[in-house]
C-alpha cells in the first residue's frame, strides 16, 4: 500500500501523551492534541463503516480525467467541510486508486489507508466548527464493487467509456468524500475526455471546452445532494437539449444504439415532470434529463440526481419511477440505508397514482392484487422499516410493501388529506434527510384524529404478512 507519511493513527506514544494531557498533568499548553481522530464510520445499520465522523461536507469540487483506452482515471477531489469536533485526523472513503497527495488548507497532510478508509492528519488540528479544505490528488484505474446484493457499481466501464453508480457504496469507487447519504454537499465536478466522447453528470453544464484533441465539461449541482446519487457517463452519446413550458432545462444523453427505442419515452420527461409536480409538489431541482447507456454491467435504472440512469430504453413506468425519486430520494433523502423504504415505497406508489391516473388499474386494485400473495411470498419476507440485513435492502417489501404503507395510510385518512400529505413530506424535508420516525411522526401530527399504530405495527414494522385491512 503507498503511502506518503507515517500513517495517521496516533501511535500509542501520542496516545499516551494525549492522556497525561488531558489529565491535566501538563497544562497551559497548546501541543494540539486536545482533538481527536473523526470517527471512521456512522455506524450506519447496514453499512457500519461508511461515512465518517468529525466532519460535515458542504462541497465537493471535483477535476477529473478518464482515458477510456487505459481505463484510467485521474484528478483532485476538493472538499469542502466543517469540523463537528476537535478533530487531530480524520476519515474520508475511497476504494481502490492511488492517492498521491493530501493538504488541509494548503499544507500537506500525513495520510494513511487501510481498506476504504483514507485516514488524513492534518498539519495542525482542527477545531470544532472551523470550515476547512482537504486536497485529494489521485489516479488509478476504479473499480467496480459488488454490492451485498450481488449487484454492481461503482465504476462501470463500458464499450465506449463507462458510467458511475454509488448505490449504495459505489461512490467510493471514483472519488473520496463522506460517503453516507445523511451528508449531502454541493458539486463542481469538472471532466476531461478525449475529444469526441461526451460526459455526462448532475446539474448543469456550465462550460465546455476543447483543446489539444481533449473536451472538458464543467457540471454544477447547486441543490445538496448524497453522494450516491453522483454520476458520470463517458461516451459516444445522443445529446438533446431543451426547456418545458415551465421553464426548467432538460438535458439527455442516449447511447446512438438505445436512441431509435428511447425517443419516445423521453419525449414524455415534460408530461410526467409536470404530472408529478401536480402530485408531488414544485420539482425541487434546477434542471432534469436522462442518461440512457446500452444494457451494460449496472442492469438496472438509478435515481442519479436530476438526469436518471437507464441501461436501455426505459417503459413509462420505469421513467415515472425515477422521477418520482427526485423528489424522495434525492430531495428528501435517507438518514440511513435503513429508511430506503421511504425512497423506494414512495418511488412505487408513484407508479401506482401514474396508473391510477392514466386509465390503468387504481392503486386499491394494486393493492389489492399484492395483498393476494400466498403467506410465503417475499413481498412478506421482513418489514419494510427494518430490512432483514444489507443483502436485502432494494427487495420486493421495501419497494412493494412499502408502497402499501403508504395505501395503508391514503386509506385511513382519504385521498385529499393523502394528497397533502404526499406534498407536504417532500416539502418538510426538501434538500434534507429523514428517517422512518420523521415519517411516522409527520403522518401522526397531520391527522391526529387518526390512530396509525396497527399500520405501523403490521405493515412497517411487522413480520410476516399483516392481517387483512379492516378486519
Ligand atoms: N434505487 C434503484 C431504483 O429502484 C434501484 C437500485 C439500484 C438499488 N441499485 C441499488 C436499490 C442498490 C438499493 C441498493 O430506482
Ligand atoms: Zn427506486
Amino acid at each position: 500500500m503507498p503511502r506518503s507519511a507515517p500513517p495517521a493513527r496516533p501511535a500509542p506514544l501520542a496516545l499516551l501523551l494525549a492522556g497525561i494531557l488531558t489529565a491535566g498533568v501538563l497544562t497551559g499548553c497548546d501541543g494540539g492534541v486536545h482533538g481527536t481522530p473523526g470517527g471512521s464510520g456512522l455506524r450506519d445499520p447496514y453499512f457500519p463503516k461508511m461515512g465518517n465522523g468529525g466532519y460535515d461536507v458542504t462541497h465537493y469540487a471535483l477535476d477529473l480525467a478518464y482515458a477510456p483506452d487505459t481505463g484510467r482515471l485521474s484528478g483532485t477531489a476538493t472538499l469542502t467541510a466543517r469540523a463537528t469536533q476537535d478533530l487531530t485526523a480524520f476519515d474520508l472513503d475511497l476504494d481502490g486508486l492511488d492517492v498521491e497527495k493530501v493538504t488541509v488548507d494548503g499544507a500537506g497532510a500525513r495520510w494513511n489507508r487501510a481498506g476504504h478508509e483514507l485516514t488524513v492528519r492534518p498539519h495542525d488540528d482542527l477545531d470544532e466548527g472551523r470550515v476547512f479544505r482537504v486536497t485529494v490528488r489521485y489516479s488509478g484505474t476504479p473499480r467496480t464493487i459488488t454490492d451485498p446484493d450481488g449487484s454492481e457499481e461503482g465504476w462501470l466501464p463500458t464499450d465506449d467509456g463507462a458510467v458511475a453508480l454509488g448505490e449504495p457504496t459505489g461512490s467510493m469507487a471514483w472519488f473520496p468524500g463522506n460517503h453516507h447519504p445523511s451528508d449531502k454537499a454541493s458539486y463542481d465536478l469538472t471532466i476531461t475526455v478525449p475529444e469526441g466522447l461526451e460526459a455526462v453528470s448532475n446539474g448543469e453544464l456550465t462550460a465546455q471546452r476543447t483543446a489539444d484533441g481533449r473536451t472538458t465539461s464543467a457540471w454544477h449541482t447547486a441543490e445538496p445532494m448524497a453522494s450516491y446519487l453522483a454520476t458520470l457517463a463517458i461516451g459516444d452519446y445522443d445529446i438533446q437539449r431543451s426547456t418545458t413550458s415551465s421553464g426548467l432545462p432538460l438535458y439527455t444523453a442516449v447511447d446512438p444504439a438505445e436512441a431509435a427505442a428511447s425517443r419516445t419515452v423521453l419525449a414524455r420527461i415534460p408530461e410526467v415532470l409536470a404530472w408529478e409536480e401536480k402530485t408531488f409538489g414544485p420539482y425541487p431541482f434546477s434542471s432534469a434529463g436522462a442518461i440512457v447507456d446500452r444494457e451494460g454491467d449496472a442492469g438496472y435504472a438509478l435515481e442519479t440526481q436530476n438526469r436518471p440512469f437507464f441501461p436501455g430504453a426505459p417503459d413509462t413506468a420505469t421513467l415515472v419511477h425515477e422521477l418520482a425519486h427526485q423528489w424522495y430520494g434525492d430531495s428528501v433523502s435517507p438518514r440511513t440505508w435503513r429508511d430506503m423504504w421511504l425512497n423506494e415505497g414512495f418511488a412505487t406508489y408513484g407508479e401506482w397514482l401514474w396508473e391510477e391516473e392514466h386509465g390503468g388499474d387504481s392503486a386499491q386494485q394494486t393493492f389489492d392484487e399484492v395483498y393476494a400473495h400466498g403467506e410465503d411470498d417475499d413481498v412478506w419476507s421482513f418489514p419494510p422499516a427494518e430490512p432483514s440485513s444489507a443483502a436485502h435492502i432494494s427487495d420486493s417489501p421495501v419497494y412493494v410493501r412499502g408502497a402499501m404503507v403508504l395505501h395503508r395510510i391514503r386509506q385511513t385518512v382519504g385521498d385529499a388529506a393523502f394528497a397533502g400529505l404526499l406534498r407536504g413530506w417532500a416539502a418538510a424535508h426538501r434538500h434534507g434527510t429523514a428517517d422512518t420516525a420523521d415519517f411516522t411522526a409527520y403522518v401522526e401530527k397531520s391527522a391526529p384524529d387518526k390512530d396509525f399504530g396497527p399500520i405501523w405495527d403490521d405493515w412497517l414494522y411487522g413480520d410476516g404478512k399483516p392481517a387483512e385491512p379492516g378486519s
